[in-house]
This record gives structure tokens, C-alpha cells and sequence, in this order.
């Protein structure tokens, strides 16, 4: 399946980090940098540094993301954002799923499920996130988790959404360890998801679909990484909190 085919994206996972005036500034370096990006380029923020962002976005070619979403429009749902919410915004991108959401505020496969149908029905673009555990991977189990992960998510999705889905893989294991899957290992599982959207939806859906790799990618071994014919762009940690480096992996994704 042809890589041509579906767009590059390469997208910045702040996490916890920088506050409104640090994300402005952050914004406002990344700008020139990126400027002639070969591919999409996203910052999903945390949500109190969306107006921020959005501002800070204007007339660039960076678009703006948050981090999670509830699935329900509204309600009794102390400390939650809906998609609603997010769209009113301007925000055109969530992450959902995020395997620190799994592990830290008990997220399933089934709440990531719903959470994935509530952003599709405001119109955003999900960055849908799976991947492995060390401890999956050591079993062999890998696959047969990516897998189910990503069937349980995308069910009730229906094809013509596809296009507003981006996969990002992330092994657990190699999420802010320093610890990257080699290429190899990258490719692998990405072209497995691929199969597996294939045999969910059809081989063009699945060809046409943007699957990013994610896990300490960084400037050194983006290029490498992103080279892969199933890897699609990037879902970056603690990399995008630095412009230059988050911009050369954007102009490594954009040859
Ligand atoms: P990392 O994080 O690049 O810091 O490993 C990636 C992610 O969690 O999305």
C-alpha cells in the first residue's frame, strides 16, 4: 500500500506540561521552524491552554489539539471536557485513549470506544493511541492486544469517519523511557493495525489511513523511524516541548 496515499502527520503530545504564557511562547518558536512543513503538524495541549494555543496558531500551518474528551455532550462529570466544548474552541484534534490515561485514570477499550464516537460525532480528527505492555510484549501477545485495542475502539465507527481517524502506535515500554522500538518493531506492528482496519473496513480504508508511531521519537531516530513503509508520522512526548527538536522531526517526516 502505496504511503503517498495518506497524509504525514506529525503531532506534539504535551501532556502535563507549560502553562497558557509558556504555550504561547513555545508556540510562537515553533512557528518559523515549521513553517514549510511537508506534512501535518498538531500541538494537542492541555485543555487549559487551548485559547492560548489557538491564538498563538493563527495564520499558521499548525493546528491545535487537546488531550482527551468525555463521551457524553454535557453533565454531571466533575473535571471532564466534552467534544462539544472542544469543537465550540476552534480545536480541530483530540487524543484519546493515551496509555497513561489507561494506566493512571483507568480508561478501557470500552470508554476509549465511546470517548472515540463522542469526538466523531462533533466533527473533530481523533489520534487514537494503543499499543502494548512490556510485560504483553515479553508473552508474545503483542498482536493479539494491538488488536483488540483497536477493534474495540473503532466499533460503531463507520468507514466514511475513517478519515477523520489517525492510529498512533505507542508500546507502553517505550513511552518517556528513552527506550525506542527499533524500526523494525515500529513497522511491524503499525502494518499489522493497518491489517487489521483492512479486514474491519477495506484494503483502500486501511491504505488510506494515517498511522503514526510514538514513543521517545525523538530528532535522532525520527528519520529512521518515519522511513518505514507503515509509519506514518509521530505522536511526540517529550520532544515537542522543545521547537527545535519537535521541527526536525517535522522536516524528517516531510521527505
Ligand atoms: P514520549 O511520549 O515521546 O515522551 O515517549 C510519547 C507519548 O506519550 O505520546
Amino acid at each position: 500500500m502505496n504511503k503517498s496515499l495518506r497524509p504525514a502527520v506529525i503531532a506534539g503530545n504535551w501532556k502535563m506540561n507549560k502553562t497558557p504564557a509558556e504555550a504561547s511562547a513555545l508556540i510562537a518558536e515553533l512557528r518559523p521552524l515549521v513553517a514549510d512543513a511537508g506534512c501535518d503538524v498538531v500541538v494537542c495541549v492541555p485543555f487549559v491552554d487551548l485559547p492560548a494555543a489557538l491564538e498563538a496558531v493563527k495564520g499558521s500551518n499548525i493546528r491545535v489539539g487537546a488531550q482527551n474528551c468525555h463521551w457524553e455532550k454535557s453533565g454531571a462529570f466533575t473535571g471532564e471536557i466534552s467534544a462539544p466544548m472542544l469543537r465550540e474552541m476552534g480545536v480541530s484534534y483530540v487524543v484519546i485513549g493515551h496509555s497513561e490515561r489507561r494506566q493512571y485514570f483507568g480508561e478501557t477499550d470500552a470508554t476509549v470506544n465511546r470517548r472515540v464516537r463522542a469526538a466523531l460525532d462533533e466533527g473533530l480528527t481523533v489520534i487514537l493511541c494503543v499499543g502494548e505492555l512490556e510485560r504483553e510484549r515479553e508473552l508474545g501477545i503483542t498482536a493479539e492486544v494491538v488488536a483488540t485495542q483497536v477493534k474495540v475502539a473503532l466499533s460503531g465507527v463507520k468507514a466514511e469517519e475513517l478519515s477523520r481517524i489517525i492510529i498512533a502506535y505507542e508500546p507502553v515500554w517505550a513511552i518517556g523511557t528513552g527506550k525506542t522500538a527499533t524500526a523494525a518493531q515500529a513497522n511491524e506492528v503499525c502494518a499489522l493495525i493497518r491489517g487489521v482496519v483492512a479486514s474491519l473496513y477495506c484494503d483502500k480504508c486501511a491504505g488510506g489511513m494515517t498511522i503514526q508511531y510514538g514513543g521517545s521519537m525523538n530528532a535522532g531516530n525520527a528519520e529512521e523511524l518515519l522511513a518505514q513503509p507503515d509509519v506514518d508520522g509521530g505522536l511526540i512526548g517529550g520532544a515537542s516541548l522543545k521547537a527545535k527538536d519537535f521541527s526536525v522531526i517535522v522536516a524528517a517526516a516531510s521527505k
